[in-house]
């Protein structure tokens, strides 16, 4: 009995290496054959060596198809670029539920990321984000030829990384990464046949850095170059809107890649991940040559049942009476305040008006409202933790409460820093500084420079650049400046105040956040 479990046991793993021996994905364009087909070879499978063992986002792709332009001598114009970008990415791609969890990275969010092999930690994110790497799935070889790629790419590796075994290190990082990154996933097995969305409505919610939280919708219209228009409309709280027309494709089912124009804006840039689900949109756009800036927003599909995109404004403050606007699509034409419910502390006197993508509700919250978050209900559509009702402002936050801007304007883009005061309230314990404080949002404060004292008389202030009353610190211009002291550069570190006083109130509460600001990210000018 043990002897046939045994054979059995060994034919297993021979179908499996048969199996892996038949990886490799087609490549059934002409265009990618015919371009790239000089160095790369196609087998009896239509699969071409290296191109058919790895998948990428569609940035991973630009940036591969880049390198083969820049160092290897392939001639592309523009547009074949495109389309191969195009079908590399639909066909060669990351599925939604990959995607998801890189989305961070291709959207230029600022985040701190958590790289959960130590190996890969030492010997691989000391030049790029861990995002980079997990954005790709590659065969057990394609994750091993790194090292060579690597080391050829840049010789001084191994003596940069003179303060560890850099060689050793790869060589525990690649396998891990095989493990964790194959070429074929269950997510792939899954997804892989999914088509990217057609076009529709989708409602949005949003925060625009500076600006605040909005609701809007969007609408996407097929394109005779078979890419999308689109038209946006954004609500701002203090009742001022903003539109938006663009265009795009979606890359793969599910990566949204386009550009906008609007009224405040004169080019953006928009990267959206589409859930595996297909009912939402997570991303984020910005004008073209400022990620930092710009806004984080989630896009949900408008299909026929009704659903709340959101609520304007989203805290009141007890005993307060306030018009509110809820949008969202699908509404009932005729609701009456008993189809509406703020929870328990709110009270809808009047529906003022009514359309089917949004109601103005007057209400009045009782003098002693439970303080906290509540749900809303307009007919049957729900929304969990949508208005938050307060009694005071207790404190306000600068942020982001560290801060890094890089200098600019005459080779560099300068990175700017869009400071926002947000109030906040103890919360239901009444304690400030814990996890149940309210944040209110964004508030008018009035901003100013202050010295940190790092390095004696260095007049950071004075140099580093300035800060507008909408919290906008722009740097001051890189390279050297004869009028500090040895020639330095702008470079340095200052606390930036913030002061705001809230209504009916005379004292101003304070706060302030700690910037710094460097040199350009030269490696960035190179690749520009
Ligand atoms: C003139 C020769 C040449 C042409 C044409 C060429 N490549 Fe390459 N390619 C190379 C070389 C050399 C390497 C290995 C070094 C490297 O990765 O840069 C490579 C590597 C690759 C890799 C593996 C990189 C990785 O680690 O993921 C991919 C994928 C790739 N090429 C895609 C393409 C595509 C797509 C095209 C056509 C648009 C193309 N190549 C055209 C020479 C070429
Ligand atoms: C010395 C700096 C440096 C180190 C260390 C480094 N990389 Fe990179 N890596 C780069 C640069 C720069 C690129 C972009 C290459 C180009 O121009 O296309 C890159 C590109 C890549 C790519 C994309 C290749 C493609 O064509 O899509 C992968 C995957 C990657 N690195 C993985 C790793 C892994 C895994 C490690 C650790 C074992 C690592 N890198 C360590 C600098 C580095």
């Amino acid at each position: 009995m043990d002897a046939v479990r045994f054979s059995l046991a060994a034919l297993g793993v021979i179908l499996l290496a048969n199996g892996l021996a038949a990886e490799g994905l087609p490549v059934k364009s002409e265009l990618v054959r015919a371009r790239c087909g000089a160095c790369h070879q196609v087998d009896s499978e239509q699969r071409m060596s290296r191109i058919s063992y790895v998948r990428k986002t569609p940035e991973g792709w630009e940036e591969t198809i880049q390198r083969m332009m820049r160092l290897h001598g392939l001639d592309l114009t523009p547009a074949d670029g495109r389309k191969i970008e195009q079908y590399l990415s639909d066909s060669h791609g990351l599925t939604a539920s990959e995607l998801e969890k890189v989305a961070y990275s291709l959207a230029s969010e600022d985040v701190e990321e958590q790289v959960p092999n130590g190996a890969v930690k030492s010997a691989c994110t000391t030049c790029h984000s861990y995002a980079k790497i997990a954005g790709q799935r590659r065969t057990r070889q394609e994750w091993l030829n790194l090292k060579d790629f690597l080391l050829a790419m840049f010789p001084s590796l191994v003596y940069q990384h003179r303060f560890e075994d850099w060689p050793a290190l790869c060589d525990k990082a690649l396998p891990w990464l095989a493990d964790e990154f194959p070429l074929e996933t269950p997510e792939w097995k899954r997804e892989s046949g999914q088509r990217p969305p057609q076009e529709g409505r989708w409602l949005v919610r949003g925060h625009q850095l500076g600006k605040g939280d909005y609701v809007g919708a969007i609408t996407y219209r097929t394109a005779a170059d078979g890419g999308f228009e689109t038209e946006a409309v954004r609500q701002f709280a203090d009742g001022s809107s903003v539109s938006m027309n663009g265009r795009g494709q979606w890359l793969g089912a599910s990566a949204w890649r386009g550009s906008g124009h609007g009224s405040e804006i004169d080019r953006a840039r928009e990267v959206f991940q589409l859930s595996a689900d297909g009912k939402t949109q997570n991303g984020r756009w910005f004008p073209f040559q400022h990620p930092e800036q710009g806004a984080k927003e989630v896009r949900y599909r408008v299909d026929g049942s009704p659903r709340i995109a959101g609520i304007m404004p989203g805290a009141l403050r007890r005993g307060a009476s306030a018009v509110l606007r809820i949008y969202g699509s699908n509404f009932n034409p005729s609701l009456e305040p008993r189809d509406l419910n703020l929870g328990d502390g709110t009270t809808i006197d009047k529906v003022s008006e009514r359309a089917s993508d949004h109601v103005n509700i007057q209400v009045h919250v009782a003098a002693d409202a439970k303080i906290g978050k509540c749900d809303i209900t307009v007919g049957v559509a729900h929304m969990d933790s949508a208005l938050t009702i307060y009694d005071k402002v207790d404190y306000i936050r600068a942020l982001p409460e560290k801060a890094l801007a890089r200098l600019g304007g005459v080779r560099a883009v300068p990175r700017l820093i869009q400071f926002e005061a947000h109030a906040f309230s103890n919360g239901p314990d009444g304690i400030p500084g814990n996890a149940d404080d309210l944040d209110l949002g964004l508030v008018k404060a009035s901003w100013t420079l202050e010295e940190s004292f790092t390095t004696p008389n260095d007049e950071d202030k004075k140099y580093v650049g300035s800060i507008g009353q909408d919290g906008l610190f722009t740097p001051a211009q890189e390279g050297p400046n004869p009028q500090r002291q040895r020639s330095t550069n702008n470079a340095g570190d200052v606390w930036v105040n913030a002061s705001y006083t809230p209504e009916g109130s005379t004292a101003p509460l304070k706060t302030r956040a700690y910037l710094l600001v460097s040199v350009p990210a030269y490696r960035e000018l190179i690749s520009q």
